[in-house]
């Protein structure tokens, strides 16, 4: 029997792969256009949801990156990574490494620090709404390797607020080798190393081949069309290397908009004992949080209760935890499977 929702919310679960932009509800995105004087071109929830028409990830990104520019102060995002921890203590996650983007509010004028100030002070008050909380910084990779470059040099003296650095935006001729330079200065400088390879892109196989043994990564995000080269997926699981799969934004963002969920391939590269984990990308544009997501991929694959569990075990395996914290939300996880 699969399990359900109740059982899935109580499970003590991570979440590896959060975009905070992408976390924006149409309601706080309407509240901040107004609080800042910003004309977003709709004044109503029904107009904003029925802006969202996604046929692929250029289409969505076309949406997603202008509605940033409601957020402008430290209080913003502040208000926004809150909101969304609080959606996420609801749904049982007891950790999350929550990505953002910059380039995305440095490039219209807005400071790293007003950026980086607001969402740790939410970072700082997430332990006491029960969730443990951490920041990944992502470069955009349709702009250039030198603009990633000075926004790393910006990130140094903000350094023990951030664990790791990420890859996201248009992967459409920008592969990973373009960011081999960044990525090792940053590895240098201490950080953690994920990178998106988007579903069903061009060379996508390639290109992760190219994160695992030239980038170096410990983590891909999407990844799930590693299932086409069993050879790399051996590589892949006997080097532990996370996937953190996103089950609803892979219904938008696959071309043709396929209600698959690419769920097939997700549950065969778990069943061939990658460590593969859930998340749900950008759930205020894609129709669901992270339980949204599991309930999503149970009901369309038949998952059984053990495989449902490894998902979660697998999140807390994979994050980038320190190892003493990590052993006690492990025993959380079989606690409460135990009960
Ligand atoms: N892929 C690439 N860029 C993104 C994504 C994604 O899934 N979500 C937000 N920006
Ligand atoms: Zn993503």
């Amino acid at each position: 029997m699969s399990p359900d929702r109740e059982f899935i919310t109580g499970l003590p679960k991570a979440e590896l792969h959060l975009h905070l932009e992408g976390t924006l509800e149409p309601e706080l995105k309407l509240e901040l256009a107004r609080r800042n004087g910003v004309d977003i071109g709709q004044t109503s929830i029904d107009q904003i949801r029925d802006s969202y028409h996604f046929v692929d990830l250029t289409s969505f990104l076309a949406v997603y990156y202008p509605a940033m520019q409601v957020l402008v102060t430290e209080q913003d995002f502040h208000d926004l990574a809150i909101a969304y921890l609080r959606r996420a203590a609801a749904d049982g996650i007891v950790h999350t490494e929550m990505f953002f983007d910059p380039q995305a509010h440095t490039d219209r004028g807005i400071p790293f620090a007003t950026v980086i100030d607001g969402l740790w002070s939410a970072v700082q008050e997430a332990p006491a709404l029960g969730v443990d909380a951490s920041l990944i910084m992502c470069f955009l990779r349709d702009l250039s390797a030198e603009s990633a470059m000075a926004t790393l040099e910006a990130s140094l003296p903000y350094k023990d607020r951030i664990i790791g650095v990420g890859l996201d935006s248009d992967e459409r001729d920008n592969p990973p080798e373009k960011f081999t330079e960044v990525f090792a200065r940053a590895r240098q400088a201490g950080y953690r190393l994920t990178m998106h390879c988007d579903i069903d892109q061009p060379d996508s196989i390639d290109h992760i081949e190219t994160v695992i043994h030239r980038i170096g990564v410990s983590r891909i995000d999407h990844g799930t069309n590693l299932v086409e080269d069993p050879a790399l997926v051996e590589e892949v699981r006997d080097r532990g290397i996370g996937l953190t799969c996103c089950p609803m934004s892979n219904s938008f963002v696959t071309v043709g908009h396929t209600p698959t969920m690419k769920g097939e391939e997700i549950v065969q590269l778990l069943r061939a004992g990658v460590k593969v984990s859930l998340a749900s990308d950008d759930p205020a544009y894609f129709g669901g949080y992270l339980v949204d997501n599991f309930v999503g991929l149970v009901e369309r694959m038949d998952l059984s209760r053990e495989e449902v569990i490894q998902l979660a075990r697998n999140s807390l395996e994979i994050s980038w935890l320190d190892a003493g914290r990590r052993t006690r939300l492990l025993d959380r996880l079989e606690d409460y499977v135990a009960r």
